[in-house]
């Protein structure tokens, strides 16, 4: 796990860049194969590195709060300058990946047309599509046979701690049981061998 910090703390450290992305999320009704509930959409993105990571971008906070950063980054990658409040707010930590960046990290809950709305304008109306990303993908969460579903979507590669916030944030939403997430990280770990 990274080393966390606080937001306020973080926002004081001199010569540091700051990193803010979200995990939008919402209940969704719908069953894949018109029986295995698909239960909650998670977004994620494919970026143009060609690593999995979730929307959102570099903020100078002495130019913008770090929430309205956020938002314009929202704007940019997924074509709506979705409200991000301080409550939205999970963690923040030292990147593992990049010496001097912070990185902090938001989760907020839509609902299902909101995010069906996000996936519409992430391809239509947003400037960074099919340049800085290529494409939102929704989070399997679900199990099918041999490995199918997130076991098989953890195994991809993801920017920096991405993958790591993503599995808190389904803990910290209680959207898979800590049973089903530890199921999911050692099917993951046995397809990469
Ligand atoms: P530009 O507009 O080209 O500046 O990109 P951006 O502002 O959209 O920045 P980007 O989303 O690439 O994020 C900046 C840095 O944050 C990346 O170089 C990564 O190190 C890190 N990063 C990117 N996505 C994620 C993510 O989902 N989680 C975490 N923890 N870090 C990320
Ligand atoms: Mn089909
Ligand atoms: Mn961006
Ligand atoms: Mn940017
Ligand atoms: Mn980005
Ligand atoms: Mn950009």
């Amino acid at each position: 796990m990274a080393e966390q910090i606080t937001r306020e703390d973080a926002l004081t450290r001199e010569g540091y860049r700051h990193a803010c992305h979200i995990m939008l999320y919402g209940d969704c009704s719908a069953k894949l194969f018109g029986k295995i509930p698909i239960k909650h959409i998670v977004l994620m993105q494919m970026r143009f590195d060609g690593l999995l990571g979730f929307p959102g971008g570099l903020v100078n906070p002495s130019e913008e709060t770090l929430e309205a950063g956020l938002s314009r980054e929202l704007h940019e990658e997924v074509g709506v300058a979705v409200p991000v409040s301080v409550d939205n707010h999970v963690s923040s930590c030292f990147s593992p990946s990049c010496p001097r960046l912070l990185t902090h990290f938001y989760i907020k809950k839509m609902t299902e047309s909101e995010l069906k709305e996000i996936e519409k304008a992430a391809v239509v109306t947003a400037t960074d599509h099919g340049l800085e990303v290529l494409g939102m993908v929704r989070v399997p969460l679900y199990f099918l046979k041999n490995g199918g579903g997130l076991p098989y979507f953890l195994s991809h590669s993801f920017i920096s701690n991405s993958r790591a916030q993503l599995l808190s944030a389904l803990q910290r939403c209680r959207l898979l049981s800590q049973g089903e997430l530890e199921k999911a990280v050692r099917q993951a770990e046995q397809m990469r061998r």
